[in-house]
């Protein structure tokens, strides 16, 4: 592997995604936890199918034009995502916001690779019919998140994304998106027709999808859109970093759907796993991990098959998990590498150990060291989560709405788009994008509130 490959700022480097490979990369950052267990939870609490309709309509509206500015910029930059608005050609003022974009990914890395770690951990448990031998699942859960093996397979989780990252974009990122998505593919259509059959399914179906609109907000309006976010993976550096790998002559526009319908349609076969089975059982479909690694395992032991059916669904959590943990991986390791010209192997090492250690607390906050479990009502983990989703995220989706909106004279040029969808791209950025992008700021923040 030579020294300079895949840096982004290296003179003469060509490693760069193919055009389809490109696209499955960005569908494989998009498509990660979040949708399984956010979404569902999230869904279930504002409205079910109305709210779903809202996510559709801000991840069109507002969603799909923020992922083309920042495949835009990232392509027009050519660096890593700290660089990506200066290069671009915007002012000074944009490379702390470039910063920011970098620091948010590793932050969340440093945590989201643990419960990719978890997933990987519960699969093997699952299949060796071990999760099953005890009913209690939140006292098992529990006493695995507690001890050190959390520890083993964050490791594990993290050496197989640094791995990937290590062997460049067309020869790692790549390569390992053209292979595990197909997989998690099949994976999802087995789970949902298991779910879709199951006795009492029809419950969770017409919960999912008969819309309540009477349950539509104000509120589930700014939660959709900041999960429209959040889901394909936007205002984190991820797509500033992967346009600087693509190639002049990919459509970003015809890019920006596959990707948009590639997340959604994830999105819906995840409610048409979850909503079913948690209705079958007669669960709540919960958030975060007492829905994935507590209630679902209780409903998997319940049908026949059970450990297997169990040991797909978390295959394929890791499976979407990786795929996301590999793109934030490749924000802070292609600032490093241009940053101090280092070479790519080299500058995932030090970012890999560096995200051990930042992780640490995040490891240690689920029972071994108490006073971490609590600060100020949220564990350290939680706060993570809190700071990053809900105040960086929006941050960094407004400063590309504004940045391409009135700062960034080649828009035109980089975007690509005909005429007519140009007037309503630059239109989305200018006057809708960052009102939106703000109140969901004010929303997340809790500067605003709804009674
Ligand atoms: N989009 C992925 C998910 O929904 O899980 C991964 C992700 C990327 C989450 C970036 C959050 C984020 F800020």
């Amino acid at each position: 592997m030579s020294l300079q490959q895949g840096n982004p700022s290296a003179p003469g480097n060509n490693d760069r995604f193919s055009s389809a490979g490109f696209i499955l990369a960005a569908i494989g950052s998009s498509v990660g936890l979040g949708n399984m267990w956010k979404f569902p939870y999230i869904t279930g609490e504002h409205g079910g199918a109305a709210f779903f309709l809202l996510f559709i309509i801000c991840l069109i509206i507002i969603g799909l034009p923020v992922l083309l500015a920042e495949l835009a910029i990232g392509r027009a930059g050519r660096g890593s995502a700290a660089t990506a608005y200066v290069k671009a050609g915007g002012p000074k003022a944009f490379a702390p916001f470039g910063l920011l974009q970098v620091i948010a990914p590793f932050i969340i890395l440093s945590f989201y690779v643990i419960i990719a770690g978890w997933t990987l951990h519960y699969a093997v448990l699952s299949f060796s019919g071990k999760l099953f031998s005890d009913s209690n699942f939140s006292a098992q859960f529990s006493a695995f998140t507690g001890g050190y093996m959390p520890l083993i397979w964050q490791l594990i989780a993290l050496a197989l994304t640094g791995f990937v990252v290590a062997r460049g974009i067309s020869g790692g990122i790549e390569k390992f998106n053209k292979i595990i998505i197909p997989g998690l593919i099949v994976l999802l259509i087995v789970l949902m027709i298991r779910a879709v059959t199951l006795p009492g399914a029809e419950a969770g179906i017409s919960f999912f999808l008969n819309p309540d609109f009477s349950k539509l907000s104000a509120e589930a309006a700014l939660v959709a859109l900041g999960h429209a976010f959040f889901s394909l993976s936007l205002g984190m550096g991820i797509l500033l970093t992967y346009g600087a790998y693509v190639d002049k002559r990919q459509s970003l526009g015809s890019a920006t759907l596959a990707i948009g319908a590639g997340d959604l349609i994830y999105a819906f076969i995840a409610g048409l796993i979850i909503f079913p089975t948690t209705a079958s059982f007669g669960i709540a479909p919960d958030t975060g991990p007492s829905l994935v690694f507590i209630a679902l395992p209780a409903a998997f032991s319940a049908m026949p098959l059970g450990a297997f059916f169990g040991g797909l669904f978390f295959v394929l959590l890791a499976f979407a998990a990786l795929t996301s943990t590999v793109s934030l991986l490749e924000v802070p390791v292609s600032y490093v590498m241009e940053r101090f010209g280092w070479g790519r192997t080299k500058s995932v090492v030090v970012v890999t150990i560096s995200l051990l250690l930042v992780g640490l607390p995040s490891i240690l906050s689920f029972g071994m060291v108490p006073w971490l479990d609590n600060i100020a009502g949220k564990s350290f983990f939680d706060w993570l989560d809190f700071i990053t989703s809900n105040i960086l995220l929006p941050i960094g989706g407004l400063v590309t709405t504004i940045f391409a909106g009135y700062y960034w004279k080649g828009a035109a040029e980089a975007a690509g788009l005909k005429s007519g969808w140009f007037k309503v791209w630059i239109f989305t950025m200018r006057y809708i994008a960052p009102v939106l992008m703000l109140l969901v700021l004010l929303h997340t923040s809790g500067i605003i509130k709804f009674e």
